[in-house]
């Protein structure tokens, strides 16, 4: 892990928030190169879910919500994890992750074992909306994107002219001040997640949450992420929350251990039923059809953009037994991304930077696909460092353009540069012209 976690600092994937100030826990910041990873990850999800689909509709819900609605939802009441303080350097923990050694549990930052009893610590982030810092004015930062879906659910439907079963989807930050922020991104503070609400009839709810973990099994084959790699927890009814008939976590192999990426968790009624007793609002769906009244059921997909990042990070890293060109080996470490998860889609490379014909030839290639993909210019030291330091953000493509190609060794290699692939390192030699069909085709 420590590899990684320097690796994505030196090529600016994930730096620490605040670090000139000692940094904040829990909090985290992305580079240049992990907020192209974030969009394009974002960017798929809502392809997939969204636009590629009939029965579904987005949205973008406010952060900060009617306190009514944590109170609904169960939040303000239950949402906790058991913590525990140690008397003796008086660190807080959640008891559920303490080290045990013959049976007893002890404190992980001292050893002692004088911690008080556990009790609940709920997890979210308060402030105040106004000027006075009352109990009235109290308010929360959403600890998920789900419930806005749920409170919103009358207007969407009218507003969408939806027929169930349909979805929908938001993409969005959440925030719980987790006891033990830890193992880099993946529990932190601040997060983002991606979350459908699908509803249905009940009758269908559980086909429906197979169907759904299917769905999202080809989501992260199709991010690069192949479906060994993941494994299916099918959660017992003894570990369910009371209302839910059906939950898988969708769990991956980190460096740190198997961990939760995502669940799809069958939800019934509850939520829907909830706020309808709560607000006295009618949110009931009305069947013209069958002339039926009924409050729909949901299934609940619901994953981490944080931690698929850092999914697909971990993925991806590799480090290679290469040739060096002078008849040793050297290790090459390279990002493997899909490419149409890759921060940066295609290097651009005058063979030498002090002959303005190749300088200028490379720059208006670049510029000419900017429009379409991200790209980056690069002119600085010997190509195979310029090729290594791709490798190592994961550019799926580097393009050199030479002397061939500014036509100085005859016409018939006029106008083609070199393609270089960065998994098998191959070259190739193509028209210029033909470079942002042949990139557009693999990075869609
Ligand atoms: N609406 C359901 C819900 O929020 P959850 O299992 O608590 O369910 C869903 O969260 C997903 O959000 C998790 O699978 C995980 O990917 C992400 N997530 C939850 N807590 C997180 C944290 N502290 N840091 C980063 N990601 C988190």
């Amino acid at each position: 892990m420590e590899k990684i976690v320097s690796l994505c600092k030196r090529r600016g994937f994930i730096f620490q928030s605040s670090e000139i100030y000692g940094g904040l826990n829990g909090f985290w910041d992305y580079g240049p190169m992990g907020v192209e990873l974030k969009r394009n990850l974002k960017d798929f999800w809502w392809r997939r879910v969204v636009h590629e689909r009939d029965d579904m509709a987005g949205m973008d819900g406010s952060i900060i919500m009617n306190r009514a609605v944590w109170r609904a939802s169960g939040h303000e009441e239950t949402f906790s994890d058991p913590m525990v303080d140690c008397k003796n350097c008086k660190a807080r923990h959640r008891a559920d992750q303490l080290p045990h050694k013959n049976d007893e549990t002890y404190c992980p930052n001292c050893g002692s074992r004088d911690l008080t009893e556990p009790r609940a610590f709920n997890l979210m982030l308060k402030s105040y909306a106004g000027p006075i810092e009352s109990d009235e004015n109290l308010v929360y930062l959403r600890p998920e994107t789900a419930q806005a879906m749920f409170v919103q659910f009358k207007n969407i439907l009218e507003t969408s002219r939806k027929k169930l079963p349909f979805g929908i989807a938001q993409i969005g930050k959440a925030f719980r001040n987790e006891i033990n922020p830890r193992n880099y991104t993946f529990r932190s503070r601040e997060f983002e997640q991606m979350e459908i609400e699908y509803f249905c009839r009940a009758e269908d709810g559980l086909a429906l949450t197979d169907y759904w973990l299917e769905e999202r099994l080809k989501f992260y084959e199709d991010i690069g992420i192949p479906r060994p790699k993941i494994k299916i927890h099918d959660i017992p009814d003894s570990e369910r929350a009371f209302y839910s008939k059906k939950t898988y976590d969708l769990e991956y192999e980190f460096p740190f251990g198997l961990s939760e990426l995502e669940g799809v968790a069958y939800r019934t009624d509850y939520d829907l039923s909830a706020h309808i007793k709560h607000s006295g609002r009618p949110l009931e769906y009305f069947d013209d059809e069958k002339k039926e009244k009924f409050v729909p059921h949901v299934v609940e997909p619901s994953a981490g953009v944080d931690r698929t990042v850092l999914a697909l990070i971990c993925e991806a890293y590799d480090e290679e037994e290469v040739a060096d060109g002078k008849g040793g080996s050297e290790t090459r470490t390279v990002m493997h991304f899909h490419p149409r998860m890759a921060p940066v889609k295609c290097g651009i490379f005058p063979l030498l930077k002090n002959k303005p014909a190749l300088v200028e030839k490379a720059r208006a290639i670049a510029d000419a696909l900017r429009p379409h993909m991200m790209v980056f210019y690069d002119e600085a030291g010997a190509i195979g460092r310029r090729y290594r330091r791709q490798d190592e953000i994961g550019t799926p493509f580097c393009v050199t353009v030479d002397f061939d190609t500014i036509g100085e060794n005859g016409p018939e290699n006029a106008d083609t540069v070199t393609l270089r692939h960065r998994d098998s390192m191959q070259q190739e030699r193509i028209p210029a012209g033909e470079l942002k069909d042949r990139i557009a085709t693999a990075i869609f």
